[in-house]
């Protein structure tokens, strides 16, 4: 498929967190389908990176998602660059883990500035552009299995991705009327830069591994593609949704009752 051809042929689309991991999967997916792309992040050789590698198609600023001056100036980035705003991923999060008895408030505000102010203040700069540009719009939010299921020191990241999922919903219903649609992404473990210390440790990988039906981490590309899924038009009537995409981890709660009942087989 050349990129003319692509399901984002004539887009314009914004990405925060563009510069690693989920983000940088989302941009390229992005720009193969033929979308023209803003991407913004504190990293700023990640930003030059791609844009070494995309030249035109993708336009670059070192910003601060916590900042509603800098989602503004990422806002104002597409549509200078590009003549307008259709779709939107607000990607960038991290984390300060630490355990309730002992979480400094500022680790505490930190994780929940990252990861759940910065989508309000993302999801508002730019759904205010797609209501300005009178087409509608599709957004996209990275929240996280931990938005279902919270992990021991992850107090604060799980209750902003909850938050994020709740965010997105409120953000559906208010912006239906103007033809914005708000999405969700609930990715479970997925090999980036922000989980590099799970690979790192073989016995920390294996015990996720054990959780994971499909017996494997995530690539970066396969959260990307559920993405550009949700904020296409093959999407049209998705609207407050959020999208598991965690090799059926969500559903594994139960004990494995395999070694009592036997293994899954076919009799046909
Ligand atoms: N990797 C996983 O297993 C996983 C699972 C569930 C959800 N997520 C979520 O996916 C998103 C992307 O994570 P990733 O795994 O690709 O991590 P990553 O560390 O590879 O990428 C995160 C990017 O966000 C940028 N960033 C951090 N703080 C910023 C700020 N204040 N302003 C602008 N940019 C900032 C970083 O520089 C980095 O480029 C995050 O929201 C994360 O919580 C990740």
């Amino acid at each position: 498929m050349t990129a003319t051809q692509g399901r984002f042929a004539g887009k314009t689309a914004l990405v925060t967190g563009a510069a690693s991991g989920i983000g940088r999967a989302i941009t390229e997916r992005l720009i193969a389908e033929g979308a023209r792309v803003a991407g913004g992040d504190l990293n700023k050789e990640g930003l030059a990176e791609l844009a070494d590698i995309h030249g035109d198609a993708f336009a670059q600023v070192v910003c601060d998602v916590t900042s509603e001056a800098d989602c503004e100036m990422l806002v104002s980035l597409a549509v200078a660059r590009f003549g307008r705003l259709d779709t939107a991923f607000n990607v960038a999060g991290g984390n300060r883990s630490g355990y309730l008895l002992d979480q400094p408030e500022e680790d505490w505000q930190f994780t929940i500035d990252l990861c759940l102010k910065s989508v309000f203040l993302g999801v508002k700069q730019q759904a205010r552009q797609m209501v300005r540009g009178a087409r509608g719009g599709s957004i996209v939010n990275i929240a996280s299995l931990n938005a279902h299921v919270p992990m021991y020191a992850g107090a604060a990241y799980a209750t902003a991705k909850a938050g994020v999922e709740m965010l997105t919903k409120n953000a559906a219903l208010e912006f239906a009327d103007y033809g914005v649609r708000v999405n969700a992404i609930l990715p479970g473990l997925v090999e980036t830069p922000l989980t590099r210390r799970h690979f790192d440790n073989a016995d920390a990988l294996a015990a996720f591994v054990e959780r994971i039906p499909q017996r494997r981490p995530a690539q970066p590309t396969e959260i990307a593609a559920p993405s550009l899924y949700l904020a296409s038009d093959d999407a049209s009537y998705v609207n407050g949704a959020s999208l598991l995409v965690d090799g059926a981890w969500a559903v594994s709660g139960y004990p494995d009752m395999r070694p009592f009942c036997g293994p899954v087989q076919f009799n046909g």
